[in-house]
């Protein structure tokens, strides 16, 4: 197969972890070239020669066949991924909201080039969670999806309600282990989820929406005796993004904090662990799990991404182009 040459655009939680990981995965042939930074300065475990902070040392690199963008800000993140892909350059990319604000012009930008652009990572980070809504033969199959996205306000959580600790720990943990945005008011105010939601909703039923137009809450409004009074009867508050195809064939769809059962399999997920329920014709009932945010679980994913890059043709997401879309609901009364 393909030898893989990356420059990588990041080099935080996810980029380190990629780092580390493709060291012990030889086989993959997939080496780094450069890796572009903004801070110059910081300490990294890796040799100083691989960094720059140019960014056109990768983009002007004809060698270099893959790029993997795993930084912070979403618009120097767009501008890179397209003029990585305007190259002929095949792009795999963590960034969840730049993916909520521009993906179909960077589709677009995809079918005019030989390159292609995966996101695996950028939602449910272990969780094949794209890849497997591209298996339903049909989107109007897909019943609906119920899914916990955010790894950081379902630690919290988690901490908050299960272990008692309160809020601002809680939170500290998710950022000293690496779960939280740098900015956490995208976790705790819904924002990162709504954002993983948007794209999501355009891979299970071809809905391009914008997360300002997406129904959403995060945690923010949750207290300790909300908690309680749910414990008493069996459910547990959970973050939970949820779209459900209606008998007039529109979907529902939002993200909000909900009571759940007990003994739903979405209260099995805790911690850093995400969830995704999907009921649909003839499959019935299934459930994937697997930890939704940290270092090594969202570099697997790219990982994968750049196994599925190392054949000699394109890899796309075909039923984003062939599925029949479907619109969203405008009536939010309606009841899922
Ligand atoms: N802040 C995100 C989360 C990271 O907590 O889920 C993974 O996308």
């Amino acid at each position: 197969h393909k030898q893989l040459t990356i420059g990588l655009f990041g080099f935080g939680v996810v980029g380190e972890g990629l780092y580390k990981v493709l060291k012990q995965t030889p086989s993959l042939k997939a080496s780094i070239k450069k890796v572009c930074i903004k801070h110059p300065g910081k300490k990294r475990e890796a040799p100083a020669e691989l960094f720059t902070t140019d960014r056109d040392a990768i983009l002007n690199d004809p060698e270099i066949n893959v790029v993997v963008e795993v930084i912070n800000e979403s618009d120097a993140a767009f501008e890179i991924v397209s003029r990585a892909l305007k190259s002929g350059k095949s792009v795999v990319s963590a960034s969840k909201k730049m993916i909520a604000e521009h993906l179909p012009e960077l589709l677009e930008l995809q079918k005019q080039t030989h390159a292609s652009f995966l996101y695996e990572s950028a939602a449910c980070a272990s969780i094949p969670v794209i890849r497997n809504l591209e298996e339903y033969y049909d989107n109007d199959l897909l019943h609906s999806i119920k899914a916990i996205v955010n790894g950081s306000t379902n630690f919290i959580l988690t901490k908050m309600f299960e272990e008692k600790l309160g809020f601002q720990d809680a939170l500290l943990l998710a950022q000293q282990l690496g779960f939280a945005e740098s900015d956490p008011s995208l976790d705790v105010e819904g924002y990162d989820a709504a954002n993983k939601w948007t794209f999501l909703l355009t891979h299970a039923y071809g809905i391009t929406v914008e997360t300002s137009d997406l129904v959403f809450s995060g945690i923010q409004h949750v207290q300790a005796g909300d908690a309680e009074v749910a414990r008493e009867k069996h459910y547990d508050i959970k973050l939970v993004a949820q779209a459900k195809k209606l008998a007039n064939g529109k979907v529902a769809a939002f993200v909000l904090p909900q009571f759940i059962r007990q003994d739903d399999h979405l209260a099995f997920v805790k911690n850093e662990f995400n969830g995704v329920v999907i009921e649909s014709g003839f499959a019935d009932k299934q459930f994937f799990y697997g930890k939704g945010a940290g270092s090594f679980p969202t570099a697997s994913a790219v990982l994968s991404d750049l196994s599925a890059l190392r054949y000699e043709y394109k890899y796309e997401y075909k039923k984003l182009y062939h599925h029949k879309p479907h619109e969203l609901t405008d009536d939010f009364f309606v009841r899922v």
